[in-house]
């Protein structure tokens, strides 16, 4: 399976500028010490976060937002800190968490 998210990763990749992969920015950034891909650890997991927001449109630029400048009140009261990343950062990012299944 992480096969198939990684050369999905790359083949969504393959058009931006960024040669790292949304897992190792995640990692990089420290996402990962506060989410997990399946549940919930201090914020929601990935896969939450892509259920959630199924079918909404709107939803990568919302995320990217939320990612760079953090924010509380969606998914409970802990808040989540901004993160140190770039506007293409944080999209791919947004992107990324989207597409998990
Ligand atoms: C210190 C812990 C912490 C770190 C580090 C962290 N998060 Fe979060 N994250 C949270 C919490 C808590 C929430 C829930 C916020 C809320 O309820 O609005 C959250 C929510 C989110 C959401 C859902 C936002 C929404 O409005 O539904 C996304 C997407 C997300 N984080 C991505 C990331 C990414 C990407 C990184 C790394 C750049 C990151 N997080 C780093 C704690 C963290």
């Amino acid at each position: 399976m992480w096969i198939w998210l990684w050369v999905g990763t790359l083949v969504l990749a393959s058009g931006a500028a960024e040669a790292v992969t949304p897992q190792a920015l995640a990692n990089s950034k420290s996402c990962m010490a506060c989410h997990s891909m399946t549940q919930k650890i201090v914020g929601p997991g990935f896969k939450q976060v892509a259920d959630r927001y199924r079918g909404d449109k709107g939803a990568a630029a919302k995320l990217a937002t939320k990612i760079r400048k953090g924010g509380s009140g969606v998914w409970g009261p802990m808040a989540m800190p901004p993160a140190a990343v770039t506007d293409a950062e944080a999209q791919q990012l947004a992107t990324w968490i989207l597409s998990q299944k």
